[in-house]
């Protein structure tokens, strides 16, 4: 089972970024983690903060990877072209967010990606990914 994690902006600070909010754990140790619990999966991470290279990536796994997990954190609520791709792209994708995003701004409420999407997961903080990954399983 080959499965990739992409991550959106602001997405490479995390422990640094409001850690009331997103915690205090870097993405790469959590990475580590949920690599070495799922062992027999191929999981891959990929972030970028610019919008352009997150659908070129959708381009490039979607076709041929088992699944998708994507955290397209502030391109969620802006981004009709990451919705468009996550559309046009065979891969399941199950859509994350760390927070409760039903909770904040009413900004957030609105996602680009969910009708696209197998599933939407998010309030758990990065637990979040670990029951995207278990999803796919
Ligand atoms: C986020 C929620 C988004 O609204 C925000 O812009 C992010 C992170 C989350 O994981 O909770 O950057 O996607």
């Amino acid at each position: 089972m080959k499965l990739i994690i992409i991550n959106g902006p602001n997405l490479n600070l995390l422990g640094k970024r409001e850690p009331e909010l997103y915690g205090s754990k870097t993405f790469e140790d959590f990475f580590s983690q949920l690599q070495f619990k799922f062992r027999e999966v191929q999981l891959e991470y990929f972030q970028s903060n610019i919008e352009g290279e997150l659908i070129d990536k959708l381009q490039e796994v979607g076709f041929s990877y088992d699944g998708i997990i994507l955290n397209a954190a502030a391109y969620t609520h802006t981004s009709v072209g990451l919705g468009d791709a996550v559309k046009a792209i065979d891969s399941p994708v199950v859509e994350v967010h760390i927070s409760n995003i039903a909770s904040r701004e009413p900004f957030r409420h609105e996602s680009h990606i969910s009708a696209g999407a197998r599933g939407v997961i998010f309030g758990f903080g990065l637990q979040g990914y670990e029951l995207a990954v278990r999803s796919f399983l």
